[in-house]
């Protein structure tokens, strides 16, 4: 928990061990950011590692409490790095992967691959091959074309897949529209009314293909229970309807990720253990009801467990004051280290980390440097007087920040910190401009 001074409400965004020090500088995990800006650059991403380990926990014990036969997946999408990996690892989390690349990253990391769940709505034929030959725990099957994809490559390999089924549960929830996923006009997983021919073709052609359960994800910064409520009685509804008509009783149910966290002060999420409380009791009690042996509760996580934990920092540089209107304060980095504000108008918190005790004075727009008008970070924000070289730090950059970050404008990525207990180490390192042309060739024409 947060032991702040009551003057430092401001910090409630920010990592756990966020705290001030005497000359009025933003501490993460014992350490001065301003400091880490001098000795590693900026903008810096920077990760607390307390705050990481208690959300693990907070998942893994309070599931343990409700349900004990449980799962959960770290959503690598939100942030996949090898030190998370490992940490991941370490805490005997699962994984769910989106991609080959992230595949590799778990692979390389020695991941215990039983845990590796592997997601997606287009994976490739290579991407199928890795997984199956690398023997990983699940697939999570996606639609018809990869359905006959994994038959003909299992067979292939000799290998019989364990799949789970990613259904579209037609959810409505209350989220940014590109980041919903479980309404009924979703690219992802197969509509209930196609699960018939899905179950047709394993019990005839699928021969390679053992069906463990099945999966959905309503959406992601969720801050409402009823969705996951209402995704249990769909997919447990499907269950009973698999084990009657089929006689196939499905081992796991995966309730995807999405649980939302507290960007600005007045967000409210629902907490990791309301959510695992009411979860895992709504799930008891369906089975019961329908008569239907309890599954294993899988979750995927990726927001709620990395994104607290990660701070941006910046230095601020010009300053434009619009004649009777907005004053933009410009930093160092933007939309391609944080793409969620022009992606989806995501918003955020920030303060100036070298002037924590300063008062607030005056309300300004925190523009990014990248070439886009839409590159603004934070937009009217009370903050106090700033001025070239202050350091703005954002709060809640842990995920989805470096993960779709990109080189727009030939910048180099960031560096990335994991800080604990006084300590600071790279866990990215920054790219630097001859990294930026490490791929690009001359043709032969042009020599
Ligand atoms: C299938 C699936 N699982 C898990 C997640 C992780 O969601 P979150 O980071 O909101 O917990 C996502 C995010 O898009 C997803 O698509």
């Amino acid at each position: 928990m947060h032991s702040l001074p009551s003057n430092l409400t401001q910090l409630s965004t920010f990592p756990q061990t966020s705290k001030a020090n005497d000359k009025g500088h933003l501490m993460i995990g014992n350490c001065d950011t301003i400091e880490l800006t001098k000795q590693y650059g900026t903008p810096l991403y920077v990760i607390d590692l307390e705050t990481v380990k208690n959300k693990i926990l907070e998942y893994t014990t309070s599931l343990k409490r409700y349900y004990p036969d449980s799962l959960v997946l770290y959503a690598a999408k939100a942030f996949a790095c090898t030190a998370i990996f490992k940490l991941a690892n370490q805490f005997n989390l699962g994984i769910d992967v989106v991609s080959g690349g992230e595949l590799f990253i778990a692979l390389n990391t020695h991941f215990n691959k039983e845990k590796i769940y592997f997601h997606g709505n287009n994976k490739s034929e290579e991407e199928i091959k890795y997984a199956i030959t690398n023997s990983i725990g699940r697939i999570v099957c996606d639609n018809f074309y990869e359905l006959e994809l994994l038959q003909t490559i299992a067979k292939e390999n000799n290998k019989i897949v364990d799949i789970l089924i990613r259904l579209t549960p037609g959810i409505e929830c209350h989220t940014h529209e590109y980041i919903k996923t479980g309404h009924l006009d979703s690219k992802f997983g197969f509509d209930l009314e196609h699960l018939d021919n899905v179950l047709e073709y394993l019990t005839k052609s699928g021969k390679n293909l053992s069906l463990k359960g099945y999966h959905a994800h309503v959406g992601s910064q969720i801050f409402e229970l009823e969705p996951y409520l209402d995704v249990i009685d769909i997919l447990l509804g499907q269950a009973l309807y698999t084990k009657q008509k089929y006689n196939i009783e499905i081992q796991e149910l995966d309730v995807g990720g999405g649980i939302g966290i507290s960007y600005l002060n007045s967000d409210d999420p629902i907490s990791i253990d309301n959510w695992a409380k009411l979860t895992s009791e709504k799930i008891q009690k369906k089975c019961k009801d329908l008569n239907l042996k309890l599954p294993r509760l899988i979750c995927e996580p990726g927001r709620s467990l990395i994104g607290t934990s990660g701070i941006t920092l910046y230095k601020t540089g010009s300053t434009k004051q619009v004649p009777n209107g907005r004053r933009f304060i410009s930093v160092d980095g933007g939309m391609a280290d944080n793409p969620r504000p022009i992606t989806y108008k995501a918003e955020y918190s920030a303060i100036v980390a070298n002037k924590i005790n300063k008062p607030e004075q005056e309300v300004v727009t925190i523009a990014g440097r990248y070439c886009e008008t839409g590159d603004i970070l934070i937009k009217d924000i009370l903050l106090p007087k700033i001025l070239p070289g202050d350091i703005i730090a954002i709060s809640n950059t842990g995920a989805y920040n470096y993960s779709m970050s990109s080189n727009y404008n030939m910048v180099p990525r960031p560096a990335c910190i994991l800080v604990n207990n006084g300590q600071s180490e790279v866990i990215i390192e920054r790219e630097t401009y001859s990294d930026l042309i490490a791929k690009h060739k001359i043709p032969s024409i042009l020599i």
